[in-house]
Formats: C-alpha cells, structure tokens, sequence
C-alpha cells in the first residue's frame, strides 16, 4: 500500500464556527441592549483575544453548558479599562475593537504579539482619527497603541481604498455612536459578515453595491443594538483545508455540513472546480442572515488555474491552501496580485513560497505574483516546514502532509489553535485507511 492510499479522507464532518462571525457576534452581543445567547462560537485564541478584552471593557462574559452568554452595556456603555488590552495575534480584534472603543469616552492601551506588532494599523486608525479618537501608535502604524475615544466624534464620509473588511468593520462599529450621517465608501467590496449581522440585529443601514464593484454604506447614528440570540455558521476558510485535503488524496470522498456558503468567502471553490475539483454544494437553509451549505468533495486529478488580481479580497485566507492545491495539480498555477498576504499573521507570500520550496516544489514569486509549477512525482517530505508561528501556514502543510511519502517537519503545530484548535481532531477523524 502507498502512503497516499494510507491516507485518503472519508466521511462527514461538522467543523467550527466561523472567525470572523465568531469576532461580531461577541463585539455586537456586548454593544447591545440586554443579554445574547450565542450558538457554535469559535472557542479559537483569537476569539478569546476579543471576549478577554471585552471583559477588560466591563462586559459581563460566560459559558452556560456549551453557550456563550453575553450581557451587553449598549454602544456607548464600555467602562475605562484598568488593564492594558491585549489582542493577542488577532488583527481583526485589534482593528474593530479600535473601532468600537473610539467612539466612547474611554482610554485604553492595545498591544498584542510579536506578529500583531509587526502588522499595519494606521490603516484603521486614519478613519479613527478623522472622526475625532486621539490616536497614538508606535513608529506611526504599530501596536501598542493608546487611544482616547470621544463620543463627540463627527459623522464623515469615509473612502477606504485599501480591499479590507477590517477597515470598514471599525468603521461601521464607530458610526453606531455617531450622531449623524456616516457613509463608507469601498473600492471594492469585501466581505460582508459585519453588514449581515447589522440586519439580522435590526440595525438599519443602506448599503448599495455599485457594477464596478464599488460599495457604499450609509448609517444615520447613534443606533442601539437590541439583544438576539446568535447562530453561527461553520467557518468556510476551515472547510478549505479538508477540500483540498480530499481533492489532492485518492480515494477520498468527504462532506462538510452547515458550511458558511457567503458569497465573499467561497471563491475558493470555484478556483478548485476551474482546476477540476469534483465539489458539489447544497445550499441547507440561514444560520442568523448567513446562508449555509453542505459541501461534497471526492478526489480528483487537479489542473493548473491562473487566478486574477482581483479575486484577492475572496481568497485572502485561502491562498495557502489554495498552494498546496497547485502544487499537486497538472501545469503551471499563477495567483496574482497578492502583495496584501505579506501583512498577513506571516508574510504569507514568502513563507507559502519559502515552504514550498523546502518540500521540493517549483515555486517562484514575481512581483506579487506566485507561481507554482505542479510536482509530478509523489513528494518524499521529511523536510522542515517553518511556520513562523502562522495558523494557516501549519494547517496548509499539514495537508500536504498526506501526499508526502515520509512526515513533514513542521516545526509548530500549536499555533493552529489561533483559528482552529480542533483541526487535529477532525482530520483524524476523516483519516480512514482501509
Ligand atoms: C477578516 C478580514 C480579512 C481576513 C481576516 C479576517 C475579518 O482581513 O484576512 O482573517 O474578519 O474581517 P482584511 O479584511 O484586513 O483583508
């Protein structure tokens, strides 16, 4: 028996609440009027980072028997915190609690890992600014950041340029404590989740979605968020892993359940079916404003794809993954247009390129561009896999693992549990070797 017969992928599999739903519903839930149930919460570090700095805020946070239940003290309702809040290795929550807090009189401290440190900021806090938050980061764009929120901040209209959902969620968030009209205006849409649970909690907002793929979203604050309890759905970036993981091994046929199916997340299976994949997704129903599916995936012989620049707001947590793909498919893979992946919890386009290399792959980057010729032998693995402490870095090359004919040497597993510290635990159990 070959090792890649050894470890085909079978059966079904309901994964983790989504990350960025996950960050919302905990952020929404202590804005709110009242107390919020919350059903299938990514219980990640990352999470974490964000209900701990919620509680630093004066948000009553629990666990009752699976549940997260969450007392909210309204839009303007955080108390001075007397601890400096730590956001960990989490850019989304740095970014939309820089939001939240700076439309409230408080002071807070953010700071966060030696990754999260090394990231932009000054992206986020620019609008911050503007709207009035005194804002003081290290060298002009680091965290630790101190920041002073007012709640005389002024209703503006806001044009960000930069393809980030981040940006525009801290705005939003800011604005619900605004008086007056805030428009946010986006070159280019990206995804959504934040305007999805604006309505399902009954905030009301307009957005319009322009052809040129321009988006504009207006909001006339202050607005209160009145508590409903929150249903959130399996995270579609998690699902990528054991997609590919079945595609690229044969004899696998697998199902994902309840998957998150928001048309700003899975791009990633149309790029795999262009390259052949046999997927078939059946749309299930709504999980609180969020469509949700079922996927099913069996093995199939890949092709190489070229995927344009402007895809990478859809793809931008799924080019790893979307790598280790090319690097088993017929032909030459061109992604492009990925220059934002070097802000990433990693320089993702260096350390994807650098890993791949390592694993004997034909990889190569110009410009922004990464270029991954597919290997036609099956890869010998034993080599090391330098992390560089990414999540998505160890999941992706825990994959490739499965076709490898000896173990990679993947030198941090631990950081997985940043998105997804039941990864293990799901891969092995769609790990059959009859
Ligand atoms: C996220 C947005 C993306 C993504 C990140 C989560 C979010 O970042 O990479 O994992 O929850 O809004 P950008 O919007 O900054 O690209």
């Amino acid at each position: 028996m070959t090792i890649q017969e050894k470890y085909k992928l079978k059966g079904s599999l309901n994964i983790s609440g989504d990350k960025s739903i996950s960050h919302r519903s905990v952020i929404m839930a202590a804005m709110s009027i009242g107390e919020t149930e919350i059903h299938n919460l990514l219980e990640s570090k990352d999470i974490l980072s964000t209900i701990n700095i919620l509680r630093k805020l004066g948000v009553k946070i629990k666990k009752i028997n699976g549940l997260w239940i969450i007392n909210g003290v309204g839009t303007c309702g955080f108390k001075q915190p007397t601890q400096k809040l730590d956001a960990g290795n989490s850019g989304t929550t740095s970014r939309l609690m820089l939001g939240a807090v700076a439309t409230n009189p408080i002071h807070a401290i953010f700071l966060g890992d030696k990754s999260l440190s090394a990231r932009p900021m000054s992206r986020v806090t620019n609008f911050l600014e503007n709207i009035g938050a005194e804002i003081k980061l290290t060298k002009n764009n680091y965290l630790p950041i101190s920041i002073q929120g007012t709640q005389d901040s002024l209703p503006l209209k806001h044009i960000i340029t930069k393809p980030s959902a981040q940006i525009k969620s801290s705005i939003m968030l800011a604005a619900l404590n605004i008086s007056g009209q805030t428009s946010i205006e986006e070159k280019q849409a990206t995804r959504d989740h934040t305007e999805i649970m604006f309505q399902y909690l009954g905030i009301k907002f307009k957005k319009k979605n322009y052809k040129n793929g321009k988006t504009q979203i207006i909001i006339n604050g202050p607005k209160e968020i009145y508590a409903k309890d929150i249903h959130i759905a399996s995270d579609p970036s998690s699902a990528a892993f054991f997609t590919v993981g079945a595609l690229i091994s044969p004899g696998s046929n697998i199902e994902i359940k309840n998957v998150c199916m928001n048309k700003t997340r899975i791009a990633y299976i149309n790029i795999l079916r262009k390259m052949g994949g046999n997927i078939i997704v059946k749309k299930v129903g709504k999980l609180s404003g969020e469509t949700i599916g079922n996927i099913k995936v069996k093995y199939s012989k890949l092709k190489a794809v070229v995927i344009n620049k402007k895809l990478a707001p859809y793809l931008i947590d799924e080019y790893p993954i979307l790598a280790i793909a090319a690097s088993q498919a017929k032909g030459v893979t061109k992604m492009k247009g990925l220059a934002e992946l070097r802000y990433k919890e990693s320089d993702r386009l260096k350390s994807i390129h650098e890993n791949l290399v390592a694993s004997k792959i034909d990889s190569s980057i110009k410009n922004d561009d990464l270029i991954i010729k597919g290997s036609s032998e099956q890869l010998i693995g034993n080599n090391k896999i330098s992390t560089h402490h990414d999540h998505r870095i160890a999941m992706s090359f825990s994959i490739l693992n499965l076709v490898c004919k000896k173990p990679l040497k993947i030198d941090n597993l631990k950081c997985i549990e940043i998105s997804y510290p039941k990864f293990k635990q799901d891969l092995k159990s769609l790990l059959k070797n009859d």
